[in-house]
């Protein structure tokens, strides 16, 4: 297969290309009634709709099958899908495509809040796998291969294992391992590999989970490739899961007019990953690496460095090491017109560039500007770091959806009804259906009295946190 074709953008601008009259939707006709927005003038001309010779994503036969074979020729998957509503509808539907009602599934407990959506739908019973943590980082990584095999000794029945690889910041782990044992026992492992859409066997990157034997894997082409936002891949490679329920939930899950742009820009993405060459790598490695120098140079930061180097080269965590807090840092950077992807108390994350041979990024631009920012090395602030240290735990089912609110003091014992996440580190302290203990309690006082930030738990200022008051007979 030529890597190089494009077929459905190249269909997209050929019918461009024919000054079509339209007379279907959408309704702006080719960009023609929002002439006077000189800004969505190009992507109007190719947000097109399912004519001749544009296939349909619901059930590809022409140029957007051929766009998808390209993708699975390119990351070799028996099968892989465009999707236009990100890794979120992937997750959905790769969750759904393989749990039943009652099913067990492990699940990384520091997992994107799609993978705990999907959970409420399939009503799947899951068992939590702590991650485990970096102290220099001040965030959490993967699940070590020993909480799997500790799991599947309490679980032997599980039915799917699911995971999130690389973390936010580009950490890997022994995903191998976990493939490796997971098969021994014929349970499929679905990834969200949401920040790894660039893991295709580029010198110096880590391996995609694809590659490393994962059953399905989801990826954000939009977040490092450059793909236009919500737009990602999937990817299959399974015998124990269905591809045609994949395909029939994500019928299910994804909008029937799904957005041309988006697809073509899925296209072009493919293209650029699978044409990257060694000398582009090569390339980029050199910029980052004197980017990175360069940042060293700066005293308020402290760039940070990936234990046993294994990480993704394109996040970089830089950690604040002056009386700025990582939020503070983020907003006097963006005073100077400089937008990091996150800020948490003491660490601040970028996203850098994927860039081929000779490509302009204006790295030194950055540095000047934030040489600019005069800000003097000073002893930073320390937060207090709590995180839910339990290793394996499960979730009660519950049936009653009456919730009340409870003084935190008194919650023990009681089962939460609502996600409590610290952030950082993102692990979440409580999920919905977990029994709070004496020791969640303190941890969350602990975290208040700090000025911790959550997502989630929108009383817990006022004292407050919402539990279940009714639970099932039959849980554990
Ligand atoms: C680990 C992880 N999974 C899934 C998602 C959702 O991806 P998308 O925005 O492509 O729907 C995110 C988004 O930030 C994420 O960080």
């Amino acid at each position: 297969m030529n890597q190089n074709d494009t077929p459905l953008f190249t269909a997209l601008e050929n019918h461009y290309k024919k000054r079509p009259i339209s007379l279907h939707v959408p309704g702006h006709k080719n960009g023609l009634l929002l002439k006077a927005d000189q800004f969505f003038q190009g992507i109007l001309h190719i947000d097109a709709t399912e004519l001749t010779g544009l296939d349909d994503l619901h059930a590809p036969e022409g140029v957007i099958e051929e766009a998808e074979s390209l993708l699975a020729n390119a990351f070799h998957a028996s099968k892989s899908f465009f999707l236009v509503n990100g890794t979120t509808v992937g997750n959905l539907a790769m969750m759904m495509a393989t749990l039943e009602e009652g099913d067990t599934v492990f699940i990384q407990r520091n997992c994107h809040k799609s993978i705990l959506n999907a959970l409420e739908l399939t009503k799947a019973r899951p068992v939590l796998l702590g991650p485990e943590y970096d102290p220099e980082w001040k965030v959490s990584g993967g699940v070590a291969l020993e909480t799997i095999k500790e799991a599947y000794e309490c679980y032997p029945e599980c039915r799917a294992i699911v995971l999130t690889y690389p973390n936010y910041y580009g950490m890997t782990y022994d995903l191998k391992g976990i493939i490796d044992f997971a098969h021994r026992y014929k349970i499929p492992v679905l990834v969200d590999e949401a920040h790894g859409a660039h893991f295709i066997g580029i010198e110096g990157f880590p391996s995609s989970a694809v590659a490393l034997g994962a059953d399905v894997v989801v990826q954000s082409a939009h977040k490092t490739l450059p793909a236009m936002t919500m737009g990602s891949f999937l990817h299959v490679n399974s015998q124990y899961v269905s591809m045609e329920k994949i395909a029939h939930y994500l019928r299910v899950l994804q909008s029937s007019s799904p957005s041309y742009p988006i697809m073509a820009s899925l296209d072009l993405a493919r293209k650029y990953i699978a044409t990257y060459t060694s000398s582009d790598a090569q390339y980029t490695k050199e910029r980052l690496a004197s980017f990175k120098k360069d940042l060293q140079t700066l005293e308020f930061i402290k760039v940070l460095e990936y234990p046993n180097q294994d990480g993704d080269p394109l996040k970089l965590t830089v950690q604040s090491n002056c009386s700025y807090t990582g939020y503070e840092l983020q907003q006097l950077f963006e005073e100077k017109g400089i937008y990091a992807e996150m800020a948490e108390p003491n660490n601040i994350l970028f996203v850098l560039p994927l860039l081929k041979k000779d490509a302009e990024f204006p790295f030194g631009d950055i540095i000047t500007r934030l040489k600019g920012l005069r800000i003097q090395a000073a002893k930073k602030r320390e937060r207090t770091r709590y995180f839910n240290k339990k290793r394996i735990s499960t979730l009660y089912r519950v049936q009653s959806h009456k919730k009340a609110l409870f003084p935190i003091e008194d919650s023990a014992g009681s089962v939460c009804a609502e996600a409590i996440i610290p952030y950082p580190p993102g692990i979440p302290l409580l999920l919905p259906g977990e029994k709070i203990t004496a020791e969640d309690v303190e941890g969350l006082q602990l975290l208040l009295e700090s000025g911790a930030r959550f997502q989630g738990g929108e009383n817990l200022v006022e004292g407050k946190i919402t539990v279940f008051d009714k639970l099932e007979d039959n849980n554990d």
